[in-house]
């Protein structure tokens, strides 16, 4: 029988790791529901939902039949020149559900991100405007790609690591949007932010206002607003888009994760038709971006497949229900003297620590009492699928409890 740690340690190199790995790895055997089935046969309840993508928990039955059926009729075609039903019919859904006609399929949240940027710069061309510089916010995190790190916060994230080779762009505090905007407009070709929750770049749950003020500005001045939905699409914040906390539509949105049910890697770029035209009616024409394996047939079934899925379920009820039991239980840990606040939204629910220095032994922790997390720096987050039963969350915020006491 193959060791996979032993093999894992001599040849894989892992997300934000070293190889070989720094950290314990676990090698998982199988899923299903919220469960995680380690290969030394330990069962760990997800806390995690597979960074956000898998809402509704894993092996869900109708995802997997939409995977099988379309394996059997067609896994794979290239989308220059050709098209098929399965994309079609997800552009149109994701038409729908946006309000945003002019659909873009990429590959990954970072991808869709490229496109985004790489969209708004064509715009402004198009218009006669030769900008490439965005505005994007302090804590922000857009992906790992050259130009997504351009757009991430410059402090917390990569920026040291990779200097000059990155795009320089404009940053600002939220409550500094409006001014930015105001003192930059002639020199950025979009702003970019993430709607209402600022995931990887600090799990920040912010006041909708901003929006509102970016939504103005950028309307009066036609700049491209890009709403990146990744982390909170599909109803992560209890309404479908973070931008309806706001009651906003912005000019260009990106999905990602949860648009498959967290099945097949699939991300989207919807944009404006007015965007569409005044590119494609210009001198440039065209969107010079094209990914091998754009629009793929098993992922656009899957993602037709998740969102029928999500919109008959009782999804916003079920995401109310995660928020006040994450309400309720994450209150009671603000007395503990190492948290320094707790806070939560939708299905997210977030611990802030006062130090750095516990993550690893809180993760090791809730690992040995079969639940599974991976806390960064200071932050202890859970986002969990929508179909979680209630008696699986209780277990995860009381394994989280647990943990943080156990440090005192
Ligand atoms: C807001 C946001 N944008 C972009 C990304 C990048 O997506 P991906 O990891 O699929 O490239 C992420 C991933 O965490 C994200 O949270």
């Amino acid at each position: 029988m193959i060791d996979i740690l032993e093999l894992d340690n001599q040849h894989t190199w892992h997300p934000y790791n070293s190889l070989p790995s720094k950290t314990t790895i676990l090698a998982v055997k199988e899923t299903y529901g919220q469960t995680i089935v380690l290969e030394d046969g330990r069962k760990l309840t997800d806390a995690m939902s597979s960074w956000w993508s898998a809402i509704h928990g894993y092996n869900h039955p109708i995802l997997i039949q939409a995977l099988e059926t379309q394996a059997n009729t067609m896994p794979h075609i290239m989308f220059g020149g050709l098209t098929h039903k399965p994309a079609v019919e997800l552009c149109k859904k994701l038409a729908n559900l946006s309000g945003l006609p002019s659909v873009f399929l990429a590959d990954s949240g970072s991808v869709s991100v490229e496109v985004a940027l790489k969209t708004a710069i064509l715009y402004q061309k198009a218009k006669g405007k030769n900008v490439s510089k965005f505005i994007a916010l302090n804590n922000a995190y857009h992906g790992d790609t050259l130009g997504c790190m351009g757009v991430c916060d410059p402090k917390n994230s990569m920026h040291s690591l990779y200097g000059e080779y990155l795009p320089q762009n404009i940053f600002c505090d939220i409550t500094d949007l409006g001014e930015t905007i105001t003192n930059y407009k002639d020199e950025v070709a979009g702003v970019i932010v993430e709607p209402i929750v600022q995931g990887a770049g600090g799990m920040k749950i912010h006041n909708p206002k901003y929006l509102q003020v970016a939504r103005e500005l950028c309307t009066k001045y036609d700049i491209p607003l890009i709403a990146d939905e990744i982390a909170t699409g599909f109803g992560h914040t209890g309404k479908m888009w973070g931008c309806d906390h706001a009651n906003i539509k912005p000019d260009i949105i990106t999905v990602g994760k949860g648009l498959t049910g967290g099945v097949m890697t699939m991300a989207a770029m919807m944009t404006t038709k007015n965007i569409s035209d005044t590119i494609s009616s210009s001198d440039i024409g065209v969107i010079m971006h094209g990914p091998t394996f754009m629009g793929n047939p098993l992922a656009c079934s899957v993602a037709n497949a998740s969102i029928d899925l999500l919109l008959h379920s009782s999804w916003e009820q079920k995401v109310k229900n995660i928020e006040n039991i994450f309400t309720q239980e994450l209150a009671s840990l603000q007395k503990l003297n190492i948290v320094q606040d707790t806070r939560n939204i939708g299905a997210i629910g977030v611990v802030e620590l006062k130090d750095d220095t516990h993550a690893q032994t809180i993760q090791e922790y809730c690992v040995n009492n079969g639940v599974w997390i991976r806390p960064f720096g200071k932050l202890v987050y859970s986002i969990v699928a929508y179909t979680i039963s209630d008696e699986e969350l209780y277990k995860i915020t009381n394994t989280i409890k647990k943990a943080l006491e156990s440090l005192k």
